[in-house]
């Protein structure tokens, strides 16, 4: 395999030997505005009987190759882990192994499974049990089941003699970079990039996140590296370093509600984008933290991101052909299967003819166990100052409710 490209060293016997995807803009409906990274990892053993930690999307088998090459002869890998087996990882799983030849593919039991449906000829892989611990090339590896988080597959391997948690898409980001190393980019950054990724992609697990920071906080592990497989590693005594991360997750599946209040919506001739300004108006008024998102300039997963932080979601309909508007359609639709719990809200909007709109909104928003302030705030064709006045007292009434959620 032609040497062009260097593995990076992260501890002695521990390389990142990944690749980067600067130009990537989506990812499976989220918008992924700094690209992102495919993290492999190659631990090399005293046996010289190598291990690789998770795959790299199809198209980066041959630069995951060329940074191994730069390490080891990779015939000397013997074994080929597979944490989660999401295409992100696992598309580059044959092409791996048809180069690698390794004696074991090691996945968890779903792994096993959806590794067997997913890539047509691909068998011989052995399951490892929750909590197991395996000698691989003399180093023990233990792995430990985060079943849903946030596949049915999903495992964290953990290296004990160099206490390092391989950790797959928990603790990760989509944030390409040429940097590796979380210490290397600026807190805000993380924190944004980091919850973004949460929003979009752990929210629906989040009781699981918790009860698995408590598992391992039992389990006794002590996390001097966290390597997920996108975006920086964690190095503890660094900073922002392990804990940085662990903190955020703790605090983002609490889920606790804040003064921040989400307002995304759609417009068809601007009504209802007047109705949006004056509800913002009245949260200012009321001292909350109105974010204003019109769909027809934000992607639903940005709302996502921003709702991850927030305490209310307001969004706005126009009615078209008896139907809520089609963007407003697609974000319901998003934000449903992400689950956000213990939020208040609302829906309003403008019509020429029937106004079903906010009806339908309405009755969506409640499905989602969103607590509604109001029926639904309609309006016929352009609002007067009466209707805006009613939008502004809507948004101090939201504002109240937030406040007093945090007395
Ligand atoms: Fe990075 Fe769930 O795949």
């Amino acid at each position: 395999m032609a040497r062009v490209y260097e593995a990076i060293p992260i501890a002695e016997g521990f390389y990142w030997v990944g690749a980067v995807d600067w130009g990537l803009r989506d990812f499976h409906g989220y918008a992924t505005h700094r690209g992102t990274t495919y993290n492999s990892y190659l631990m090399t053993t005293p046996s010289g009987r190598n291990v690789v930690f998770d795959g790299v999307k199809e198209p980066f088998v041959d630069v995951m190759l060329s940074r191994i090459a730069s390490v080891v002869d990779p015939a000397s890998v013997d074994v080929v882990v597979s944490n989660h087996a999401e295409m992100d990882h696992s598309g580059g799983l044959p092409g791996l192994c048809t180069a690698l030849s390794p004696s074991r593919i090691l996945a968890s039991q779903a792994g096993v499974r959806n590794l067997s449906m997913q890539l047509e000829g691909f068998g011989g892989v052995t399951a490892v049990g929750d909590g197991e611990t395996v000698d691989l090339g003399g180093e023990q590896v233990v792995f430990m089941e985060t079943r849903m988080l946030h596949w049915p597959d999903s495992m964290f391997s953990y290296l004990p003699s160099r206490r390092i948690l391989v950790s797959q898409d928990a603790f990760g980001m989509h944030l390409a970079s040429a940097g590796l190393f979380a210490h290397r980019v600026g807190r805000e950054l993380l924190r944004e990039e980091a919850g973004r990724y949460y929003a979009n992609i752990l929210l629906p697990y989040s009781t699981l996140v918790t009860k698995l920071l408590s598992k391992v906080a039992a389990a006794g592990l002590t996390l001097d590296i966290i390597a997920p497989d996108h975006g920086p590693v964690w190095v503890e005594g660094r900073d922002p370093g392990p804990s940085f991360i662990t903190g955020l997750y703790r605090e983002w599946a609490a889920q606790r509600p804040t003064r921040k209040a989400v307002i995304s919506f759609d417009t068809m001739w601007k009504s209802t984008e007047m109705m949006a300004s004056s509800i913002a108006e009245g949260l200012e008024a009321g001292g909350a933290n109105p974010v204003v998102l019109p769909l027809h300039g934000s992607h639903r997963s940005d709302v996502a991101s921003e709702l991850l932080e927030a305490g209310a979601l307001i969004l706005g309909t126009p009615t078209i052909n008896n139907n809520i508007f089609p963007t407003v359609a697609d974000l319901v639709a998003y934000l449903r299967g992400l689950r956000r719990q213990n939020l208040v809200g609302a829906a309003f909007g403008s019509y020429g003819w029937s106004g079903e709109g906010v009806k339908q909104l309405s009755a969506a928003m409640a499905e989602m166990k969103i607590d509604l302030l109001h029926p639904g705030l309609s309006i016929q064709f352009r609002p007067d100052g009466s209707t805006l006045s009613a939008c502004r007292e809507l948004g101090s009434a939201i504002a109240a409710r937030l406040a007093a959620g945090e007395a």
